[in-house]
């Protein structure tokens, strides 16, 4: 399968899961997980924008930095830009948080709510360089998209 291919698979059964889920911790851990399945990232997890600060949300991978600062490292340049960025070498980009030295390359997307509003950080990193495309671009957005309705599901 290509990487496409496996983004596809990946879309329907988030669709499955999200038709059947409704609660937001529960969800955005099961859309890591199969992200983590389908594409055999390294680690992908959500940070969640807390109080002007990131919170480590549902993740699949190695633990992680719990509190990140907006407008430092990739996580939080993402939410001053408000868009997302592909890091290829992460020794390159300046102010990068190694929360695992073993993470290379990174991707990360803004997540949105239903009136437009920051609420989290797709983050997902490699262990090789140079990892991410213009494929993952376009399905991450996809993606983000898919789980706009999410934020307000708290139980
Ligand atoms: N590398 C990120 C920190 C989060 S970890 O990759 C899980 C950054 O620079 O914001």
């Amino acid at each position: 399968m290509t990487k496409r291919d496996r983004y596809i698979v990946s879309l329907r059964e988030m669709k499955i899961r999200l038709e059947k889920g409704g609660d937001l911790f529960a969800d955005l851990g099961n859309v890591a997980a199969v992200l983590r399945k389908q594409q055999g990232f390294y680690w992908v997890g959500f940070y969640l924008l807390k109080d002007e600060r990131l919170v480590l949300g549902p993740f699949q991978g190695t633990p992680a930095c719990v509190f990140l600062t907006c407008g430092e490292g990739v996580c939080g340049s993402c939410v001053e830009r408000r868009a997302p960025i592909i890091v290829d070498d992460v020794r390159d980009f300046p102010g990068h948080v190694a929360c695992d030295p073993r993470s290379r390359s990174e991707i990360v997307i803004p997540c949105f709510d239903d009136t437009g509003d920051l609420r989290a950080i797709l983050d997902i990193d490699s262990d090789q360089p140079h990892h991410f495309d213009e494929i993952d671009l376009e399905f991450l957005q996809r993606i983000e998209e898919q789980i706009r309705p999410l934020w307000g599901k708290i139980t």
